[in-house]
This record gives C-alpha cells, sequence and structure tokens, in this order.
C-alpha cells in the first residue's frame, strides 16, 4: 500500500479542523455554556484549551507521524499495545455508528427545509415521526454512503479536499446564522442567557471538569483518529501551529454557533435545550416564526451536514487506516466493509432510543477518553525527547522545552483525573 501523506499544510490544518468541528460545537458547547457560567465558562474553557487542549493535539499528531496509526502505535509501545489499537478502533466504529445515526436526521431536515416543507409541519412531532424509525435506518445509509464517497477517494483526493471546501463554506454560513441571529428584535434574552457571566461558576469543580471532557471530544483527542491524521503528517509540515489553529478554530465555531442559536430562539419566546431537541425540534420553530426562515433553514442544515460530515470521514478513515495497513485489505474493499459495519451496528439505534443513548455512553463516556489515556502513555514510553524533537521537524513555531514535562506528566494526570470524576460528578 503506498503511504499517505497531506498534500499541504494548510489541507492537512482544514481536515483536522473539519475533524475536531462537529456536532459537539453546535449542539454541545454553546449549551454548556450558557448552563455553566455563560462568559465566565470561556475562561476555564479557554485556559484549559490552551493548556491542555493544545498539548492533547500535539500529543496525538506527533505519536501518529512517529509511530503510525493505533495499531501501530500502540504495539511498538505498550504491552499488549496491538489489541489497545484494536480496541481504539471499536470505539470508533461505535461513535461513526451514533454519530451516522444523527447525520441522517440532519439530512432528512436539509431536504425537508429544501423543499420547503419544513415550514409547514409542527416540529415536535415531525420529530418524533422521523427520528427513532424505519426511516430513520435508510437516511443513517444515506449518511454512511456520503461518508465512504469521500474516504474512498483517498485522503488527499477525498477528505482533504472536501474539508478544504467544507471548512470555508461553514465559516461563511455560520457568520451569516449568527448575524441574522443577534439583529432579531428581542434577541438580547437570549445574549443574556448565553454570556451573563456567572463567575461564582468558576469556582466550582465541576464547571472545569464539564470543560475539559467537552474539550477533549471536541477536539477529537480520543487516541483515534487524530494519531492516524497524525501519521499522515510529512516531516516537513508543521505540528505545532497547526494544533493550535485546530485548537482555537474549534473554539471559535463552538462559541460563534452559541450567537448563532440563543439569541433566536429568546428572541422567540422559546426554552432552550441540549441536544437533538434544540436542532431538530426548537430551530424548526424559530425558522418558521422568522421572516425569510427557510432560507436560513438550509443554510443551518447544511452547516450541521458540513461539520458532521467532516467528523464522520475523519471516523471512517481510522478504521480504513488498521485495516488498509493490517488485514491486507484495499481502500475501497475496507471503506465500504466498515462503512456497512458501522450501519449494522447502528441501525437498531436508529429505531431505538435506549440502544442509542446506551452507544453514545459506552463510547463517549466510558470508553472513549481511555483512547487519550492510551496515546499519551504511549508517546511516554516512546521517549518523550523523540517526541519533541519529532515535534520541531517542520514547525513553523517552536513549543518551548516545557512541553516535555508538560506532555509527560501534567497532560496524562489531566486526562485521568477527567475520566475519574466523570463517574464521581456523574
Ligand atoms: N470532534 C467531533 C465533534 O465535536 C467528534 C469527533 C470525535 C470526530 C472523534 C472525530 C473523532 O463533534
Amino acid at each position: 500500500m503506498p503511504e499517505e501523506t497531506w498534500k499541504s499544510r494548510v489541507g492537512f490544518v482544514a481536515a483536522a479542523m473539519g475533524s475536531a468541528i462537529g456536532l459537539g460545537n453546535i449542539w454541545m458547547f454553546p449549551m454548556r455554556a450558557g448552563l455553566y457560567g455563560g462568559a465566565a465558562f470561556l475562561v476555564p474553557y479557554l485556559i484549559l484549551l490552551f493548556l491542555i487542549g493544545v498539548v492533547a493535539l500535539t500529543v496525538e499528531f506527533t505519536l501518529g507521524r512517529t509511530a503510525g496509526g493505533p495499531i501501530e502505535a500502540y504495539g511498538k509501545t505498550l504491552p499488549g499495545g496491538k489489541y489497545l489499537g484494536i480496541f481504539v478502533n471499536a470505539m470508533m466504529l461505535m461513535i461513526f455508528a451514533f454519530y451516522s445515526v444523527v447525520v441522517g436526521w440532519a439530512l432528512k431536515y436539509f431536504v425537508t427545509a429544501l423543499t420547503g416543507k419544513l415550514l409547514s409541519v409542527d416540529p415536535g412531532p415531525f420529530f418524533g415521526s422521523i427520528s427513532f424509525s424505519t426511516e430513520a435506518v435508510v437516511w443513517q445509509f444515506i449518511a454512511i454512503a456520503i461518508t465512504i464517497g469521500v474516504v474512498i477517494m483517498g485522503v488527499q483526493k477525498g477528505i482533504e479536499r472536501a474539508c478544504k471546501i467544507m471548512m470555508p463554506g461553514l465559516f461563511v454560513m455560520l457568520i451569516i446564522l449568527a448575524i441574522r441571529s443577534v439583529t432579531l428584535p428581542n434577541s438580547y434574552a437570549g445574549l443574556e442567557f448565553y454570556l451573563l457571566p456567572d463567575w461564582s461558576k468558576i469556582l466550582s469543580g465541576k464547571t472545569w471538569m464539564i470543560a475539559l471532557s467537552q474539550m477533549f471530544f471536541s477536539l477529537s483527542c480520543l487516541g483515534m483518529s487524530n494519531v492516524v491524521y497524525g501519521s499522515y503528517i510529512k516531516k516537513d509540515q508543521d505540528i505545532p501551529l497547526s494544533a493550535i489553529v485546530t485548537a482555537f478554530g474549534d473554539t471559535a465555531v463552538a462559541v460563534t454557533a452559541g450567537f448563532a442559536i440563543f439569541p433566536a430562539v429568546f428572541a422567540f419566546g422559546l426554552e432552550p435545550t441540549a441536544g437533538p431537541g434544540l436542532v431538530f425540534v426548537t430551530l424548526p420553530v424559530v425558522f418558521q416564526k422568522m421572516p425569510g426562515g427557510i432560507i436560513f433553514a438550509v443554510i443551518f442544515f447544511l452547516l450541521i451536514l458540513f461539520a458532521a460530515f467532516s467528523s464522520t470521514v475523519a471516523m471512517l478513515e481510522t478504521n480504513v487506516q488498521a485495516a488498509t495497513t493490517h488485514l491486507n485489505m484495499s481502500r475501497k474493499t475496507a471503506t465500504i466493509l466498515f462503512g456497512l459495519l458501522a450501519f449494522v451496528i447502528g441501525a437498531p439505534g436508529a429505531i431505538n432510543p435506549t440502544y442509542f443513548d446506551w452507544i453514545i455512553n459506552i463510547s463517549t463516556v466510558y470508553l472513549g477518553p481511555l483512547g487519550a489515556l492510551i496515546a499519551a502513555l504511549a508517546l511516554i514510553k516512546l521517549g518523550i525527547d523523540k517526541a519533541y524533537e519529532e515535534l520541531r521537524k517542520g514547525a513553523l513555531i517552536e513549543f518551548p522545552a516545557i512541553w516535555k514535562p508538560w506532555a509527560k506528566y501534567v497532560y496524562p494526570i489531566v486526562v485521568i483525573i477527567v475520566y475519574v470524576s466523570q463517574f464521581i460528578l456523574g
């Protein structure tokens, strides 16, 4: 198999940002910020992003470039590492499986918005009728088929090219929506909900923990896809600046998503909720009430699709990298096979909400963060001096040597604390 690489630095950053920016930014971040201190939430988030998030990205990218995808990287460094690599691949497949169900809903909404029908449905019952139904399975299948279509074309011609189109498009659409939202009459209450700083929340450990686990998922730092994307970075391509741009770009999108959502929700006297309810029930009501709402509905669901597909390609690519490297499969066979596997695992979740919640919890809460820990340990075993050398190759900016003790001690300890605290805080 020819070795895969990114064609350009910019292409790599587009792909890394594409992987990072996803549903996590649009339906989780704004809500959490609103609930955990508003503008005050940004303070812990940005501090953690700077101290931990950027390091997390550099750890996973550097590990990947030095040692290869998860199975190779963990296999070379950790006892039983090969199996740990297989384990994180299985987790990635599960994440892709439930994610594709949600992308399926978004596809259905996008098409319904395009035909104009979204204006005449009753959003609550409409969502109830299509989520968890056989129709949802069909849309999930289409979501997976589109992901397969991109991944099958390869790293440069598929993923990199698609992300280079989708990322700028996403930024433009998001800004249009944010401007529309904050200029609506009575949008002020939404701004107040979202931003009014509650400084007391900064002192609560829970706020910091929520910020951290949100950050890991949002940056896709789960020891899975970022290690694979790292393995495609050429020696003369930059890691440090790319990590910084990815981390802050991801956060900028998350913060702006709040501006696009809350002012509009409050302007029409609606209640903010999190997750599916927000995107698939509350916002359609907003679009129905807003002048010219159908145009904004089309833009919004296209935005969700861009964010989501640039993430699903990273998920599928993770398994494809493993299969082409270790199972001697062609890219085509591996892409179709693992795409179909995700479909089979996810389809029951498209029908049954209990299974859907279970698969989300298992993959994102209980097992996902272990991947980040495995990656951190693998990097340590690789040798922190060697890793630092690698980090400096092709770098456009230099990280001070404090990166070494930081990546070796501070980072893994923080990952462990986040993981354990999830069980304590619930
Ligand atoms: N970071 C993505 C989001 O915020 C999710 C993701 C996780 C993507 C793991 C790729 C790998 O939605």
